[in-house]
């Protein structure tokens, strides 16, 4: 398989940062397609710990060539920083080994204070975002206003693509009490940094039609996860962006065939950050275990994760709707020391049973989880790198996911550490 695309199943978290860094010893190339700095990739190597937002998780494997596609949204000065703070780490980024879409849109400061300005408005309008300004740039990309990198290249370009995006934002901050944007320091600011930016700049599509021809494997990063997905997660309460598979092929400007292999990441059990519906979430000690067990604390804006049972039903949908050929099961060591371990089959909404959610808010909210018990285990599987070092019960549960959820387990992952990973299944095998 030459090109690999690795998508969140669940709603973010799964761990995609830790398996797009162990996989892409086999790739060239690591493309992000979509989202912006909401994400927090945690890559972990020999105890040194990395937290990516913007940048893909192949940037700290040397040799990579990593790729912002045109389906992301960047924020350029959290970009520079990011860059600044993975070189303390060791890790220099060079337009040789970093690329930027063209026509990737621009997140400026006004998206965050619209972003933020929104979730404090009132409890209707909140979706507990990251608060990173991602939604209002999705809603000026697809508006037709927004600011994108090679507008940053012609200054009388940029001065009157921020006139076209200021008419719009201006009378929509004066109807949530803000300032309107200072123009003239907003143009300078631009332009102070757009060398900086557009030395990364690139005709990305082009470089990587180029690099598929070469016979080069390009790994494609998701970030979030398919319950945020805009068309498909929980609606209202998602991402601003198609998160599913498909959005690799438009998210970096190649054709859907340039997708050979689908891998799902999913977590041995269920996280949730932020606001909406959440069937086997659970408020009691079990809940707190996971937690704590799993660290579950956002990435990027730190907030605790809701944290529950593994809820067969969603991941079962999202392998459909993300096409997914195998699934890298994450976490698995956190449920060590359960007696007793409960998977979600079905949900009973009003006296029917339900094998996938309903797409209707009310309905999600009704969705009583149907569950199967599972004997958990008292060994630690924490660091188990074969098959042979996992107890039988773990083995048991593993073969009951990939048999609830219709798809096979391709690796597993047993501790945030990159080694500690077991493939059962290459994804690039031919
Ligand atoms: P991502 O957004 O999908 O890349 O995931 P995050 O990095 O936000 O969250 C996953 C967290 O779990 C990170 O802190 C990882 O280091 C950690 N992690 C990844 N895989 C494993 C695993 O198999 N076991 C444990 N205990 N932690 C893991
Ligand atoms: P990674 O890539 C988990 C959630 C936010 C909020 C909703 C909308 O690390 O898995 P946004 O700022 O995108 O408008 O927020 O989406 N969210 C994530 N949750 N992991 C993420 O990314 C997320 N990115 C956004 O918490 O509920
Ligand atoms: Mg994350």
């Amino acid at each position: 398989m030459a090109n690999v695309v690795v998508v969140g199943a669940q709603w973010g978290d799964e761990g995609k940062g830790k398996i797009v860094d162990w996989l892409c010893e086999r790739a060239d190339v690591v493309a992000r397609f979509q989202g912006g700095h909401n994400a927090g990739h945690t890559l972990v190597i020999d105890g040194k710990v990395y937290k990516l937002h913007a940048l893909p998780s192949g940037v700290v494997r040397g040799g990579k060539l990593s790729v912002i596609g045109n389906g992301v949204v960047l924020d350029p000065w959290h970009l520079l920083s990011e860059i600044e703070t993975i070189r303390g780490q060791g890790v220099e980024i060079t337009p040789e080994t970093l690329m930027i879409a063209e026509n990737t849109p621009l997140i400026l400061p006004f998206h965050g204070e619209l972003d933020r300005a929104r979730e404090g408005q009132n409890s209707l309008a909140r979706i507990g975002t990251t608060g990173r300004g991602i939604g209002p740039a999705y809603e000026d990309k697809v508006g037709r206003r927004v600011i994108r990198v090679a507008d940053l290249g012609d200054r009388a370009t940029l001065e009157t693509r921020i006139d076209r995006a200021l008419v719009h934002h201006n009378a929509l901050r004066a109807g949530l009490g803000l300032a309107a944007v200072d123009r003239d320091a907003l143009l300078r600011d631009l332009m102070a940094i757009a060398p900086e930016v557009l030395r990364f700049a690139a005709p990305v599509w082009k470089v990587l039609h180029e690099k598929r021809r070469a016979g080069k494997r390009i790994l494609f990063e998701g970030a979030q996860g398919a319950l945020l997905d805009v068309d498909f997660g929980t609606y209202p309460f998602v991402t601003s962006s198609n998160v599913i598979a498909g959005q690799a092929a438009t998210g970096t400007g190649l054709g859907p065939g340039a997708v050979d292999y689908v891998l799902g990441i999913v977590k041995a059990y269920t996280t949730r950050v932020g606001e909406g519906p959440f069937p086997t979430e659970l408020h009691d000690q079990d809940g707190q275990r996971l937690g704590e067990r799993g660290h579950e604390f956002g990435t990027t804006t730190g907030r605790k994760r809701r944290c529950g049972w593994f809820d067969a039903v969603l991941v079962r949908q999202t392998c459909v709707t993300s096409g997914v050929n195998g699934i890298a099961l994450t976490k698995l060591d956190v449920l060590d020391g359960f007696d007793t371990l409960r998977i979600c089959t079905g949900y009973d909404l009003d006296g029917q049973v339900l094998d996938h959610l309903p797409t209707a808010s009310d309905a999600q909210a009704r969705c009583v989880p149907i569950y199967e018990d599972m004997p958990g285990w008292s060994e630690s599987t924490e660091g188990a790198r074969s098959w042979a070092d996992l107890p039988a019960a773990a083995i048991k549960y593993v073969r009951r996911v990939e048999e609830l959820i219709g798809c096979p387990v391709a690796l597993l992952s047993t501790s945030p550490e990159r080694e500690d990973t077991i493939l059962v299944t290459d994804p690039y095998a031919d």
